[in-house]
């Protein structure tokens, strides 16, 4: 079975989590990020080369400020946590979205980690902040209107800020709702989507591979005749 290229995360289903495990949403967010380690490291045993997670979308700055501001801080935490240990295991973080509205020392450190971990070649991981398809669709578009280039297939993708990586075989949203949320609407549309159930903090490497072998036995036409496998 040939590697996967890219497997896309919606992480969701925290606060609810956190709401019904101690009435706190705060206590979801923390745990759904210990899962994401165990993730990165199932993709890496099987040989996935991007992984990307939807860590906060343009939509959530709708968010009291107050979970908003827990959010940073666990991510700033987490960061000088466990930056070492991320670089040890190879991989290189690369921040999608804009984060030029994060505060400051967070921001510098995420652009640190995406500059040290650069030279890593054992998985990508594509950190999607304050990240929306349609922004990065129009982001796209002006960048081709600057410089004069024709709105193509090819120059969009160019100017996308998932440019250079291959659209995701698989794309998984826990937390038992079924939709996008403005996630990689470009990118995704021959993307095989899996809806789970189940809470992002109660997602576990088992969850993953079923999702991958399930993947293996799907027949996938990208608009051509189906054969009937
Ligand atoms: C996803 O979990 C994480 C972020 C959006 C930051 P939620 O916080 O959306 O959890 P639910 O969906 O409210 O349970
Ligand atoms: C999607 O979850 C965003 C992330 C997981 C970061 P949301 O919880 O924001 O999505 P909606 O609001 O339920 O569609
Ligand atoms: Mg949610």
């Amino acid at each position: 079975m040939t590697p996967l290229k890219h497997i896309a995360i919606i992480m969701d289903g925290n606060g609810r989590w956190g709401l019904r495990k101690k009435n706190s949403r705060k206590f979801g967010h923390k745990k759904g990020l210990e899962v994401v380690e165990n993730i990165i490291i199932a993709a890496i045993k099987k040989n996935v080369q991007y992984l990307t997670l939807f860590v906060f979308s343009t939509e959530n700055w709708k968010r009291p400020s107050k979970e908003i501001n827990y959010l940073f801080n666990l991510l700033n935490k987490y960061i000088d946590k466990e930056v070492n240990n991320l670089l040890e295991k190879g991989i290189k973080i690369k921040i999608i979205g804009k984060i030029n509205r994060f505060p400051k020392i967070l921001k510098s450190k995420l652009k640190k980690v995406e500059k040290i971990s650069k030279i890593n070649t054992k998985i990508q991981v594509n950190m999607a902040l304050n990240y929306g398809s349609r922004q990065e669709i129009i982001d796209s578009i002006k960048n081709l209107n600057k410089k004069k280039l024709l709105i193509t297939e090819k120059n969009i993708n160019k100017f996308l800020y998932t440019n250079n990586i291959p659209d995701p075989e698989i794309l998984i949203r826990t937390g038992n709702t079924n939709r996008i949320s403005n996630f990689l609407v470009w990118q995704s549309i021959y993307t095989e989507i899996f809806f789970v159930k189940k809470m992002w903090p109660d997602f576990k490497t088992e969850d993953f591979f079923k999702i991958i072998n399930k993947f293996y036995k799907i027949n996938r036409n990208f608009g051509g005749l189906n054969d009937g496998n």
